[in-house]
């Protein structure tokens, strides 16, 4: 399978490498990768992989991509997604907070559709999005997402206006609402609650918790779900990328699964 991928920063390079180094699991070859303009010339400075990069979509198109994997940002979708949509070929998006708008969702659900083309959304920095989804087909009660993180990975935030985040002494609990609300305040922060959403109850239905914790040494994510099917509770601790410390490891790991698998004869 032809892998062009939109970004080739730390989450980038994670899938690279991880794709290159597991050649029994996965015949995926990456094709060609484009970043921002002004990467372009530090990132083909830097590639230590044999890949064009690029600062084109129709130069990555021409390299003729079975799917292309966004690894960028919000920005990224915005200007590429619907365009490989429209042009039959499938995305993956793992900035998946940029769906919490929904002319944004709407659009790409539209070129999907009119492309006959895929978009995937893997599981990112969370786990038990399969319990969560397999769930919402027994009927949903009610999901709470609660996101941790250390005081100050919520600095150049809104939660500054709120909090004193360099001086907090104990855990604080700074924003409480829906996932559409706290995706559009907290965009740099809303990749795991659009995740939680689009799975589970929606966007105006799933119940977010953000909490600023100074104790906190990595970004904790716990998902509540009430349903018919059962109840579950999951609490995952993500460590970073080393290359891109706001990443998380996970996130990268997930989208090169969700390759592989779109490659694979047998799928868990
Ligand atoms: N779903 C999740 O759980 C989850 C978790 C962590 C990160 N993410 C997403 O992953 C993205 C990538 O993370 P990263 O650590 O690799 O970031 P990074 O800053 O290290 O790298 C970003 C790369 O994307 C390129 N890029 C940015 N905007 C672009 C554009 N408009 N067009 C083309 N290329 C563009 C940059 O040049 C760079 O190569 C984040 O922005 C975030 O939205 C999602």
């Amino acid at each position: 399978m032809r892998i062009g991928l939109i970004g080739l920063g730390g989450m980038g390079k994670v899938v690279v490498s991880s794709l290159m180094g597991n050649k029994s699991i996965s015949a995926c070859e990456v094709i060609g990768a484009i970043v921002a303009p002004e990467h372009l010339s530090q990132t083909r400075d830097e590639n230590q992989f044999d890949l064009p990069v690029l600062d084109d979509l129709q130069a990555l198109l021409a390299l003729k991509p079975d799917v292309v994997a966004e690894c960028a940002g919000h920005s990224a979708v915005l200007q590429y997604g619907e365009q490989i949509l429209r042009a039959g070929i499938d995305l993956l998006v793992i900035s998946i907070g940029v769906l919490a708008d929904e002319q944004v969702y709407e659009r790409l659900h539209a070129a999907a559709i009119d492309g006959k083309a895929t978009m995937f959304l893997p599981a990112g920095a969370v786990g038990g999005i399969d319990a969560l989804s397999a769930a919402r087909l027994a009927g949903l009660n009610s999901v709470t997402y609660k996101a941790r993180k250390p005081a100050m990975a919520w600095s150049g935030t809104a939660a500054e206006e709120k909090l004193n985040l360099a001086e907090l002494e104990d855990a604080e609990c700074f924003y409480k609402g829906s996932a559409r609300e706290a995706a559009l305040l907290y965009p740099k922060n809303s990749n795991v609650a659009a995740t939680v959403a689009l799975a589970g109850l929606g966007f105006d239905n799933t119940s977010v918790e953000l909490i600023a914790d100074p104790e906190a040494t990595e970004n904790i994510h716990e998902i509540e779900v009430d349903a018919v099917s059962g109840s579950f509770r999951i609490s995952l601790s993500g460590r970073p990328l080393i290359d891109s410390p706001k990443t998380s490891a996970l996130a990268a790991y997930s989208v090169a699964k969700c390759l592989i698998d779109m490659d694979s004869a047998i799928i868990i």
